[in-house]
């Protein structure tokens, strides 16, 4: 019998779970065993592996986060840790692994499947910003509970003739807060793509307030975005050294409030984006990545990526994904400027 790995690398989103039920149902089908490997990538240096039965997976697909838990880690990347990651593996009797990641996490992949170990990827984070898929699992789940965000503190800012900041998450792309933010009715929408130019900002805010007669705007801000005159970002650092970024939303307020005198309230909508349900959007691409990623492994395929593509799920290889970022569409960008909802 063939045995398969699957771990779920770099930050959670929702729809992880039923990524690993679809790869442990669909493979007891083709008279494949499947085995979780714990944290991310450092479980196969750790060796933490636990065999999955489709009793593990039963009741998960509504489940956010992962069972197996999840880290950013990579444990390919100096000579003896390969080795024991070679050797573990090899010790398991792992035929094949299943990455389920975001961009650096299918870098990883790539290294590892460099390294000799048959790797297929499957393309998740709430970021939508994986190279060479359409969509990732997550993104849509986090898009509806921002736009949900917005739906709410959009009655709260009419009440009090405020303006109302709302900071999504999306690192270096503002794919969610551009969709969120049409979907939302948001009056600007800023992303991390265009710097803010401070002028051009205010002679926004003011026309808004201008044609709309009160002070309620919505304002959707991507958390990785920046002032043209000010490129440091209020940032943090992860334990392993990545950047942590937010707080623009905070620093956007106050500029607003002390330029035109408005009342600027701020939303950081944060992890909410990233815990509980996937929507059914999600469960369904969960569901088909994985059991396109066990039909490929069944027929010894691997080496690539799993991606929606148009209508179809396509195999794209690892070198040509990894590391790389996928901006944000210029259809989306271009429905939010026809709706005067863009300015920067
Ligand atoms: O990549 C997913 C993401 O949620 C980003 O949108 C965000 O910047 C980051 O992870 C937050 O990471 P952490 O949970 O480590 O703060």
């Amino acid at each position: 019998m063939k045995k398969i790995g699957i771990l779920t690398a770099g930050g959670d989103c929702p729809g992880l779970n039923a990524v690993i039920r679809s790869v442990v149902i669909s493979a007891k089908t083709m008279n494949i065993s499947v085995v979780g490997i714990l944290n991310g990538f450092s479980g196969i240096k750790e060796n933490l592996f636990k065999i999955l039965s489709t009793d593990d997976v039963e009741w998960i697909i509504d489940r956010g986060g992962s069972i197996l838990g999840c880290s950013g880690d990579n444990p390919f990347i100096s000579k003896q840790s390969i080795k024991k990651c070679l050797k573990n593996i090899q010790h398991q009797n792992i035929d094949g692994l299943i990455v389920v990641g975001g961009n650096s996490s299918m870098g990883t992949a790539h290294l590892a499947n460099q390294n000799g170990i048959d790797v297929i990827g499957i393309p998740k984070t709430i970021d939508n910003d994986v190279y060479g898929t359409d969509i990732t699992v997550g993104f849509d789940t986090a898009v509806q509970i921002a736009t949900e965000a917005i739906d709410r503190l959009r009655t709260t800012a009419q009440s009090h003739d405020r303006i109302m900041v709302i900071e999504t998450m999306g690192r270096d792309v503002g794919w969610i807060a551009v969709a969120s933010g049409i979907a939302g009715g948001a009056d600007l929408i800023i992303t991390p793509e265009q710097p803010i130019n401070p002028e051009k900002l205010v002679e926004s805010v003011k026309k808004i307030n201008k044609n709309s007669g009160n002070n309620c705007n919505i304002i959707v801000i991507g958390e990785g975005a920046k002032f043209i005159n000010d490129q440091n970002q209020t940032t943090t650092y992860r334990p392993d050294g990545s950047k942590r970024l937010g707080g623009i939303g905070n620093r956007l307020a106050e500029f607003i409030s002390e330029q035109t005198g408005f009342e600027t309230r701020v939303s950081v909508i944060g992890h909410l984006q990233r815990g509980g349900t996937p929507t059914t959007r999600d469960r369904l691409l969960a569901s088909h990545f994985g059991v396109f990623a066990v039909k490929s492994f069944s027929k010894g395929e691997s080496g690539f990526m799993v991606a929606y593509k148009g209508r179809e799920i396509v195999k794209q290889p690892l070198k040509f994904v990894a590391n790389k970022i996928k901006r944000v569409d210029p259809l989306l960008l271009q429905t939010a400027k026809n709706l005067e909802t863009i300015a920067f």
